[in-house]
């Protein structure tokens, strides 16, 4: 019995610290866009949660920011972004580095940006007509980026959502998924957004809207969020975890992606296109995809297109300075795991096979020294060119990097072992050193 248990025990460690194989091209990716869309971008105000009567209102709590119903049940009516070429945003999500993008194919004020045979309010309805997803997705896939459907379960425009029969509501949304899941081609992810505690159980049935996912997607990866955030039906965690506006804690044993917005506007939303709307710093934008590679995790970060159709320059500014970034710093980012090191407020590391990658935020006052490893180093780079002076010793490694070669953002430094960084880690435990 308890041998037993050492076993499962010892291959469950194997099994937690390796990817599984569904999941490869996704943790690999690291980077990917969110794009939240639709007709509220005509208003510059949060997407369905400034649509006054939904609910709860302590939430973007900008009473200014909100929509009398009425009109933003019309906002559609008025909906004609020509300017949208899906070819642009394909060309930029790839310039930044990202190798998949999240849409809203609806969110929770109900607008079908895609076309849908079951509802009349949709961009089908509007001047412009096109269908969004469709034209997304052909042109993400042009440029080999995988796609994800966002759907959110929540709903305050479908009449039957939140009825006493919610099997009526069931029955929309199931054939919703099944337009969506089945006219666009292969969908490589499903993004859900259920995060109120209970909605799950009393709205739709959301063990049967997973089945049919993987039923009609062989090979999908869904998140977390079918259910709230997984605990409501604890058999539906989902693949994958999904820390919200904020940077996800070092997790090596499940994949996780935080996602969070490009904007930042004062009641911490900035999904949508927001007239108040304020790009992070470039700063921010590379510590944070940094700060999720190091932590084992993706950085999913979101884009509000205006009315028009067009990624504001402000955020397409940023998005091309982290193309640039990327373009240097790559290697100590894709394909690979967060530690050996585990990370923290001055920076973390990643690795790949012999290979770890130092990012390195803020140097202490005393420089750089990490813990003892079981590795020799071989050889210490700054990724961007240039060997580094180090010295090893049984109590850690210390590491001169002179001050004019650091980069007061983040300075990548590139160590050889002569072993498998992955070997450093007890159990898969990162070694704390940031
Ligand atoms: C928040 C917002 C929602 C957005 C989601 C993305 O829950 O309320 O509008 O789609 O974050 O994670």
């Amino acid at each position: 019995m308890l041998a037993s248990v050492a076993i499962a025990c010892a291959l469950y460690n194997t099994v937690s610290a390796s990817v599984d194989p569904r999941l490869k091209w996704w943790t690999d990716a690291r980077f990917g866009m969110f794009i939240h869309w639709d007709m509220s971008s005509l208003a510059g105000t949060e997407i369905s949660w400034s649509r006054k009567g939904s609910k709860p209102l302590d939430i973007f709590g900008d009473p200014a920011g909100y929509v009398e119903d009425p009109v933003y049940d019309h906002l559609y009516e008025h909906f004609n972004p020509n300017k949208f070429q899906a070819e642009e945003w394909a060309t930029l999500a790839s310039a930044a580095g990202m190798k998949y993008v999240v849409f809203t194919a609806k969110h929770h004020g109900g607008f079908s940006m895609f076309h849908s045979a079951l509802s009349e309010y949709g961009i089908k309805n509007t001047a412009f007509g096109r269908d969004v997803v469709r034209e997304l997705f052909d042109a993400c896939r042009r440029h080999h980026l995988k796609v994800g459907v966002y759907y959110s379960q929540r709903d305050w425009h479908q009449p039957d959502y939140g009825s006493a029969d919610a099997s009526k509501y069931h029955a929309y949304l199931m054939g919703q998924l099944t337009e969506l899941l089945t006219h666009y081609g292969k969908v490589d992810v499903m993004w859900f957004d259920s995060f109120g505690k209970g909605d799950s159980l009393k709205y739709w049935k959301a063990d049967e809207m997973v089945a049919l996912v993987h039923r009609l997607q062989p090979g999908i990866i869904v998140n977390n969020r079918a259910a709230y955030f997984g605990e409501d039906v604890p058999s539906l965690r989902g693949d994958f975890d999904t820390p919200e506006q904020r940077l996800g804690e070092f997790q090596n044993d499940r994949p996780w992606e935080s996602c969070m917005t490009l904007v930042t506007v004062a009641d911490g939303g900035g999904w949508s296109y927001r007239k108040d709307g304020k790009p992070r710093t470039y700063a921010e934008c590379v510590r944070a995809l940094a700060s999720c590679a190091t932590g084992d995790g993706n950085l999913l970060l979101d884009v509000g297109p205006d009315a028009s159709g067009v990624i504001p320059s402000d955020q397409s500014e940023r998005l091309r300075e982290m193309g640039a970034w990327i373009n240097i710093y790559g290697k100590s980012i894709y394909g690979t795991r967060g530690g050996p090191f585990k990370n923290g407020p001055h920076g973390g590391s990643t690795y790949r096979d012999r290979t770890v990658y130092l990012h390195v935020f803020n140097f202490p006052a005393a420089g750089l020294v990490l813990p003892a490893l079981k590795s020799k180093v071989r050889e210490v780079r700054l990724v961007h060119g240039g060997a580094i002076q180090f010295s090893q010793n049984e109590k850690g490694i210390s590491i001169d990097v002179p001050a004019a070669k650091r980069d007061s953002i983040n300075t990548v430094l590139e160590v050889h072992l002569d072993g498998l960084a992955s070997k450093e880690m007890e159990d898969g435990k990162p070694i704390p050193a940031f």
